[in-house]
């Protein structure tokens, strides 16, 4: 029933693995499977709970890693970028800045919890371009929410969103046996719901406007995907029309990112 147990056993098995229950395997929501979040975080990642494993993400032709930050002092060395307020603006968590001493607190809250795996996103010269994370991870559910951020603004409009929102996707549910990932984005980040949207999450609300940036009132999308591998359990009966054609998108794009990424 676990999926990919010891570390060693490749993305792809994972998803393979996955793949058959959907195909007919016994529903994992159904009766005592016995998983339990914690223990197979245990088993799996040791005490790399936020840092998760390396990514290598190839998109188009160029590559980049998602590897875990290395030190609280390298994770706040950052801070410039992490507050660009071009960058922050449309960054649902909050538009304002954060200082070095936040993000050290940041990074020491997120190495001591079960709840967060957290990437920085290198390029192939080995600058770091942005970061990446799964948080909120939840094993009454088995949901988690996933945020991404890419500073460096010439990496941006060559769809590097979508192709870390694969990964996310692919590693919550090979890795992490996640059944929903949710994402809040504020309306105007069009980049951003629209990497969404491409890689299968399913806009289930909307918010009013909440947040007050740059002299305007901005309200946000919130948005679900669910691990098609896991449709016979999370839903009874038939799956909801106005979920079909994320559902498919789903699939397409979880097939996309298991060609694109791999787990070191
Ligand atoms: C949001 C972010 C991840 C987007 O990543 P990106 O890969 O550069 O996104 P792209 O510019 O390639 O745009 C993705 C899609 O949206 C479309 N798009 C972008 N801006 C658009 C606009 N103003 N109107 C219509 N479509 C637009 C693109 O054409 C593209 O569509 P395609 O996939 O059909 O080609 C990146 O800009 C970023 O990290 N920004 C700062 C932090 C942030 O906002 N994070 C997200 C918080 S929710």
């Amino acid at each position: 029933m676990l999926l990919c147990r010891g570390g060693g056993i490749g993305r792809r098995a994972g998803l393979r693995i996955q793949w058959a229950f959907a195909r007919g395997g016994s529903s994992p929501l159904r009766g005592t499977d016995g998983f339990n979040l914690n223990n197979y975080l245990e088993d799996n990642f040791k005490n790399s709970y936020m840092f998760g494993r390396i990514m290598k993400i190839r998109w188009k032709d160029w590559i980049v890693t998602a590897r875990p930050f290395k030190s609280e002092e390298e994770y706040a060395s950052y801070f410039k970028y992490f507050s660009l307020h071009s960058v922050r603006k449309y960054f649902a968590a909050s538009p304002y800045g954060v200082t070095a001493t936040q993000l050290k607190d940041d990074y020491r809250l997120a190495v001591n919890s079960r709840e967060v795996v957290r990437w920085a996103i290198e390029d192939k010269e080995g600058q770091v371009i942005g970061f990446t994370n799964i948080f909120n991870i939840r094993e009454a559910d088995r949901s988690a929410w996933i945020s991404y951020m890419i500073w460096e603004k010439k990496y941006w409009g060559k769809g590097l969103g979508y192709a870390l929102i694969l990964s996310l996707n692919l590693y919550s549910f090979s890795l992490l046996n996640i059944f929903s990932l949710w994402a809040h984005v504020i309306d105007k980040n069009i980049a951003s719901w629209k990497s969404l949207e491409k890689a299968g999450y399913h806009r289930w609300g909307e918010h009013p406007p909440m947040y007050f940036v740059d002299n305007k009132w901005l309200g946000g999308y919130y948005y679900v995907l669910y691990n098609p591998s896991y449709t016979d359990g999370i839903f009874k009966k038939d799956i909801p029309d106005s979920l079909k054609d994320s559902l498919k998108k789903a699939e397409d794009a979880l097939k996309e990112a298991d060609r694109i990424v791999e787990f070191l």
